[in-house]
């Protein structure tokens, strides 16, 4: 694909969506961004001052706003678009709001005739992804949610805080929903090449389990944490967005916490969650259905309960 144009239309240039624009920008990962938001003029401003620092990218992305109908021609529709949560609300609280702009937003694409891959961020984003398949008609390897991805980027970063280590030597996974119901994959979690495990046993520190359970709550609760202090969250989010284009964009075949649909999987079907998959130029070319301890597994059922409960409110 070295000579491919990579093409991506943002729908939505709030915070989420410009963070992810500045960072795709910044990583040179995409030829071509088409800004598109329902504030128009909003939208053309973000790209005139996107496009004023180009000069300084690692390699220029020609940055534009644009409308619906230009999605015909992109490979990837990124959507950030919709309510975000306020000071104390849950991301399952977003839910009526939300599917109404994600069924008019969809519908508006597929209109342009696009057929790409859909990466979607709107919360809360594992039944909006559902939403974003259900409604677009492509096949489920090419609708994908950012689901867990950031969670899991937390989680490792607070890790590598913990053992004095770079957050990329920590193989942890946070998997479920993105959102309260969310749970750590402690049993299979490794430091480099060694079991956590077994490096807890090598510690032999009783503080550690106390302060590993701490972390995965501050996990849990980091966006009720940030949008406490500063509104909302964006940053963390943009990057792990640009993270999953990337995978898309480079044909990586690297594996990412993403929301993709069940089908058996844990015993699960039709509905989204996030699973480690593996992600490459046609989206999600398989999930990986992890090997779960027993408290894992409950923990799982009920994540998956919890999206059962909100796909009925919008099906
Ligand atoms: C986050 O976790 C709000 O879902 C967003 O930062």
């Amino acid at each position: 694909m070295k000579n491919k144009i990579n093409r991506v239309a943002l729908i939505g240039t709030g915070a989420v969506g410009c963070s992810y624009a500045y960072s795709m920008i910044n990583q040179g990962v995409a030829e071509e961004m088409i800004l598109i938001d329902i504030n128009e003029k909003r939208a053309e401003g973000e790209a005139m001052d996107m496009q004023h620092g180009m000069a300084f990218a690692t390699s220029p992305t020609r940055v534009t706003s644009g409308s619906y109908e230009d999605c015909g021609n992109v490979d990837v529709v990124v959507i950030t678009a919709g309510v975000p949560q306020k000071p104390g609300e849950t991301r399952l609280e977003l839910i009526d709001k939300n599917a109404k702009v994600m069924k008019g937003i969809v519908s508006e694409i597929m209109k342009s005739g696009f057929n790409g891959i859909f990466l979607v961020a709107t919360n809360p984003v594992d039944i909006l992804t559902y939403v974003v398949w259900k409604e677009s008609g492509l096949p489920k390897e090419r609708v994908i949610g950012s689901g867990t991805t950031l969670d899991t980027a937390r989680f490792r970063y607070m890790l590598g805080e913990y053992f004095g280590l770079d957050p990329r030597n920590i193989h942890a996974a946070i998997i479920g929903e993105h959102g309260d119901s969310e749970f750590p994959v402690w049993s299979q979690a490794s430091i480099g090449i060694e079991r956590l495990c077994k490096v807890l046993e090598r510690r032999n520190n009783p503080e550690d389990k106390e302060q590993l359970d701490k972390i995965f709550e501050n996990v849990r609760d980091a966006a009720y944490h940030i949008i406490d202090r500063k509104g909302a969250t964006y940053y963390g989010i943009g990057m792990c967005l640009t993270r999953i284009t990337k995978a898309i964009f480079h044909d990586e075949n690297s594996i990412l916490t993403v929301s993709c649909l069940m089908e058996g999987h844990y015993g699960e079907s039709d509905l989204y969650i996030s699973t480690p998959a593996i992600v490459n130029r046609g989206g999600v070319r398989e999930v990986i259905e992890i090997e779960l301890d027993s408290k894992e597994r409950d923990a799982l059922e009920n994540s998956a309960k919890v999206m059962r409960d909100m796909i009925s409110k919008v099906y």
